[in-house]
């Protein structure tokens, strides 16, 4: 339970105050999990609306202000409850203010708890583009219950399953065999033990490479098409960027075949298992060449070539693969045609 957890690490970790970032709708169901802080410090509590707009200089520019009224010194500590959205956020807020502060995440969604919480990538978005501003500062710690999935809607969860789904695709093969057996996805069926080795590599992954200049592109599985089909279909009938990653891994699955050493069978298996959960229309060829010429736009895609983390097998990957247009559009009509 984050309550246990908190107060154990407040035991040991004196602070001058705590002040709380919190999404409202999170806040409002769960308060009371959050009992007892007040022995240990002064709270300043900030809720806010979850979700994308919570990613704004006014949400930060706000709690920077109430913490500077409320006279929060270097010693606090920043607690932020709520899903990527309040991470980020805060995170960038407790990196920021008088220098930096520290900060704890507790994630109240599956994308937060599996990936968002840990890493320490804070941003919110300026001038309309997505995490533009941001820095990269470790929360002191990352305190996981399952029990805020309960009442997570089931998009939500679909949302954060993906990126489950990509750590058990690239480092995890034994979670793959067990997942693909699945044929519903909901608060009980996701164990929390899958959570905790999704967590365990990220933090391995980030320890060798904080400022993503290597290994961990790993974690880009299923990204540099999924960003690509997100871009494609947001005008047309936008998708979760949960869904987009998933169709993406199922792209990216098939270059993994026609480009490196997947086999076959592997990528008709993965394809099938996100189509279960994940649908998606068939594509036309002129959308295939607009789909592509969106993954050549990516940030990593150089000398005309495409930046792909592929899978050499199941539980395996390679990262900086270069891969041509031709491919990507052989494995873009492999999965939409
Ligand atoms: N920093 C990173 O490494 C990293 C990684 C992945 C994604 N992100 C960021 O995370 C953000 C998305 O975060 P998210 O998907 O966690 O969701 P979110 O924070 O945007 O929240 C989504 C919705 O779920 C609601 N919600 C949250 N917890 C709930 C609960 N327990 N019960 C009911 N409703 C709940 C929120 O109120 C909101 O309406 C994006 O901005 C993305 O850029 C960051």
């Amino acid at each position: 339970m984050p309550r246990m957890q908190l107060l154990k690490w407040l035991e040991k970790h004196p602070c001058s105050a705590i002040v709380i970032l919190a999404d409202s709708a999170v806040w409002e169901l769960y308060d009371t999990l959050f009992d007892g802080l007040e022995r240990y410090a002064s709270i300043t509590l900030m809720t806010i609306q979850g979700g994308e707009q919570a990613k704004s200089l006014e949400t930060v520019s706000a709690l920077w202000k109430k913490m500077l009224e409320n006279r929060i010194d270097k010693e606090a500590l920043l607690l932020n409850v709520g899903g990527g959205s309040v991470s980020d956020a805060g995170g960038l807020v407790a990196a920021t203010y008088k220098r930096g502060i520290r900060y704890i995440n507790v994630p109240t969604t599956l994308l937060a708890m599996v990936d968002a919480a840990t890493g320490g990538k804070t941003a919110i978005n300026f001038n309309g583009i997505k995490n533009s501003i941001g820095v990269i500062a470790l929360p002191q710690e990352v305190f996981i219950s399952t029990l805020f999935l309960q009442s997570l809607p089931g998009e939500e969860l679909l949302n954060g399953f993906a990126e489950l789904l990509k750590y058990a695709l690239i480092a995890d093969s034994a979670l793959w065999r067990t997942v693909r057996n699945l044929t519903e996805i909901n608060g009980d069926t996701v164990l929390p033990k899958w959570i905790e080795g999704a967590v365990a590599f990220k933090k391995r992954v980030v320890a060798q490479d904080l400022h993503d200049r290597g290994v961990r592109r790993c974690l880009n599985f299923g990204h540099t098409a999924g960003h690509a089909l997100e871009a494609f279909f947001y005008g047309r009938a936008p998708l979760t960027h949960g869904h987009a990653v998933a169709l993406g891994m199922a792209v990216e699955a098939w270059l993994s075949h026609f480009c490196g050493s997947l086999p076959r069978q592997e990528a008709i298996d993965i394809q099938q298992f996100i189509a279960r959960f994940y649908p998606f229309v068939k594509l036309q060829d002129s959308d295939v060449q607009e789909i592509t010429a969106l993954c050549l736009q990516d940030k990593k895609s150089s000398f005309g070539a495409i930046n792909c983390t592929l899978l050499a097998q199941t539980g395996h990957y390679t990262v900086n693969n270069s891969v041509s247009s031709e491919d990507m559009q052989m494995a873009l009509h492999s999965v939409f045609s």
